[in-house]
């Protein structure tokens, strides 16, 4: 295997400097083919993945991605060996958005992060590599209605595809007793997942804690089942432990390909069909130069493919004059297909923790090492040298953790019929009108597709084996004693919209965060869930006690919800959706073969068209997604 590191290694020190690229990296249009069959808008964890997979299965066709960012694969934040929390210097960038105030949660804004660099948001992302459970890819599929499929049995084996999984060495698993069944594997994939030969010396201690409040080790949560306590390997390379991400293996690591070109640093400003008929053909793109301002129209002869991430996706869409018809007007932007879904149905993973602290210190002859040895100049110099060995070893192999619980609502609260009763009521009444962004609550295509959204979720709510709450960790150590709580199926909608001072900047994130007040039923049933690890034997014999919010907030609705409006995370950098994969009828923007209602030679693919956030951190689904859409677009062409 010391091959790969071989490979790997150099290339991210030629290509992170940017120093001589090959020939098919383009930064002005006119190194640009007169025409492409295939243009890809954003290089990002979907986008690239479709553009490989084409380019590499239809040598007489050329492909051409346009990406806002450029080529950056130094190592960044979150990636070893630089220092987790921390980031480094030339990490590769970011936009940074703030959403408008959330008027249920105490007027904060949620503070989205996404990827701007080949790769996307691949190449700043966590690396905890999960997918979601069967229950959540069978109820998508359902609301995206008749149709070849997308539920799991049909996308489980594009998460498989996508990526090489290596298996921890025996001694290594049994050190931590690590679980993972092969079944849930066995692709070839670009990408590489594996789990880290180091973990901290207390990441057993919540694990014990949740075998006490009664949560199952899961021996596999990949696989479609996925409740109880998981590991869950990360996106790095079994040997470096580098990140692996889709800038590497769906670009970098193939190239150079002579069909395969890619355009950095442009903006796609829209698609554009001759006379404004958008079943006229594959439209024209038009790119903007973020070096020069200049506009160019990109020739397509075979389709578009647009893959700009859940925020930017709709931005391009609403550009050309595809989006909810009232408010394009209010932009000034001539209507070109009315499709009320473009930018709404926003959602994204968001909640609060619960904070514990030690009445003693943390015995470190019982715990050795913890993380706060990183301030340890001797343990520091060692883990730098473990971290130059091949393969890789030492606490900067670990990216963020491993572990989480992922918990049901059936098993974390005996009053769940309660929550889920609620919202068949809501449904039968249609009551849901008023929990939606003002400009939608009339729109019938809207409130279709919302009311079979609820009634989809509550059902999946209702089951034992579909998680609702999720809580990550890796370690328990003082003063990261925390247990954060992950909303996994939120009722509440938001908006993406264009900024209308200025098109091209970033969107205006409407966030809407806790609008249907079932999200703050289920933020409370998770809280109080939560704070029984304090109860736990084996954090009572370690002296551990609550410090937030406490048994006497937790004892009071009102002062809990407070609680929950005050400290939540309102992102966790999963917004999807905004794109959905739904009938038009039911305010859908996409078919099940991801083609634009209405539009000819125009696809999304990315995290846009999910209809429902699934019970995973996004980007594994990703993969898969940019998997199934090629195999579907290949099947189209050949
Ligand atoms: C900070 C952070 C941490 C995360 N942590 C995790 C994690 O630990 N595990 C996990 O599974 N997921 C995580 N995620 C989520 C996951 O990485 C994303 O959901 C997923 O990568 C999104 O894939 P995508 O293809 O939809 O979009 P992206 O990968 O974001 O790609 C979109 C691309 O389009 C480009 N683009 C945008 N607009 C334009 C335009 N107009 N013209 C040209 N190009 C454009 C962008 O620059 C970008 O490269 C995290 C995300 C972030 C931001
Ligand atoms: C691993 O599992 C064994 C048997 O269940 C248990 O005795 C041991 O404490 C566990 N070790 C860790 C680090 O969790
Ligand atoms: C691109 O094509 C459209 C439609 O023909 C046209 O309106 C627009 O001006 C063109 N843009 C550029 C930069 O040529
Ligand atoms: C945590 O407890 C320690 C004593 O174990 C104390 O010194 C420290 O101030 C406490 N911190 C907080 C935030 O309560
Ligand atoms: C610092 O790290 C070294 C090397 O691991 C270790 O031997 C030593 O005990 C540590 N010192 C303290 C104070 O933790
Ligand atoms: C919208 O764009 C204008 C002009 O670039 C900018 O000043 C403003 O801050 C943007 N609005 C938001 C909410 O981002």
């Amino acid at each position: 295997m010391g091959c790969f590191g071989a490979t790997i290694l150099p290339f991210v020190i030629v290509v992170g400097a940017a120093v001589a690229p090959h020939a098919n990296l383009k930064r002005q249009v006119s190194q640009l083919r007169p025409s492409y069959d295939f243009v890809v808008i954003g290089g990002g964890t979907s986008g690239l993945t479709v553009a490989n997979r084409l380019s590499g299965a239809l040598a007489s066709k050329n492909t051409l991605v346009i990406e806002y960012g450029e080529v950056r694969f130094a190592p960044g934040q979150f990636d070893p060996p630089t220092e987790w929390t921390t980031p480094a210097p030339d990490a590769p960038p970011r936009w940074t958005l703030r959403s408008l105030p959330n008027p249920e949660m105490g007027d904060r804004p949620a503070v989205v992060l996404a990827g701007q660099a080949v790769g996307g948001s691949s190449t700043i992302n966590g690396m905890f590599f999960d997918r979601g459970s069967q229950h959540d890819y069978d109820a998508w599929d359902q609301v995206a209605g008749p149709g070849p499929g997308w539920n799991w049995d049909s996308i489980f084996p594009y998460f498989k595809k996508s990526v090489t999984f290596t298996e921890p060495s025996p001694d290594v698993a049994q050190l931590y007793n690590y679980t993972w069944d092969v079944s849930a594997y066995g692709g070839t994939g670009p990408i590489y997942s594996t789990y880290s030969s180091f973990q901290w010396a207390d990441q057993h201690v919540l694990g014990s804690a949740w075998r006490d409040m009664g949560v199952q080790p899961t021996q596999e949560c990949a696989g479609g089942h996925k409740e109880g306590i998981c590991w869950v390997p990360a996106s790095q390379h079994p040997v470096t432990a580098l990140r692996s991400h889709a800038g590497l293996g769906h670009y970098a690591n193939v190239q150079p390909r002579a069909n395969y070109d890619l355009l950095v640093k442009h903006q796609v400003v829209r698609v554009v069909w001759p006379n404004s008929n958008p079943k006229s053909g594959p439209p024209l793109v038009e790119v903007r130069s973020l070096n020069n301002n200049q506009l160019f129209n990109v020739t397509v002869t075979g389709e578009v493919i647009l893959s700009a991430g859940a925020l930017h996706t709709p931005t391009v869409l609403q550009r050309s004059g595809i989006g909810p018809e009232s408010f394009l007007q209010t932009a000034g932007i001539p209507v070109v297909l009315d499709l009320p879904g473009v930018g709404s149905n926003l959602q994204d993973h968001s909640g609060p923790m619960i904070t514990w602290n030690y009445s003693q210190p943390y015995d470190a002859s019982q715990f050795f090492p913890l993380p706060s040895e990183m301030r340890n100049a001797t343990f520091k110099a060692e883990a730098t040298n473990a971290f130059g060995e091949t393969p890789a070893q030492g606490p900067y192999t670990l990216a963020g953790g491993n572990s989480a619980i992922f918990v049901s609502l059936p098993h974390l609260t005996s009053s769940f019929r309660q929550i889920t009763q609620k919202i068949y009521q809501m449904a039968a009444h249609s009551t849901f009108a008023s929990y939606l962004p003002a400009d939608l609550r009339t729109s019938e295509p809207i409130l279709a597709g919302y009311k079979e959204q609820l009634l989809t979720l509550a059902s999946l709510l209702e089951q034992p084996s579909s998680p609702s709450l999720e809580s990550p960790w890796a370690t328990s150590e003082h003063p990261n004693s925390q247990a954060l709580s992950f909303l996994l199926h939120p009722l509440s909608r938001g908006t993406v919209r264009l900024n209308l001072s200025d098109p091209l900047a970033p969107p205006l994130l409407d966030y809407r965060a806790g609008s249907n007040p079932v999200d703050f039923d289920m933020h409370l049933a998770h809280v109080r869930y939560l704070r029984r690890l304090l109860d736990t034997p084996i954090l009572q014999a370690l002296g551990g006690f609550e410090t937030a919010p406490g048994a006497a907030v937790a004892a009071d609705d009102e002062l809990l919800k407070s609680y929950v409006k005050e400290k939540s995370f309102l992102s966790f950098m999963h917004p999807c959706c905004t794109a959905a994969m739904m009938p038009k009828p039911k305010g859908g923007v996409v078919d099940k073969k991801l083609k634009v209602h209405g539009a000819k030679g125009l696809r999304v693919v990315d995290m846009s068209v999910l209809p429902l956030i699934p019970a995973a951190h996004l980007s594994a689904t990703a993969y898969a997604v940019g998997e199934k859409a090629a195999d579907i677009i290949l099947g189209d062409w050949s």
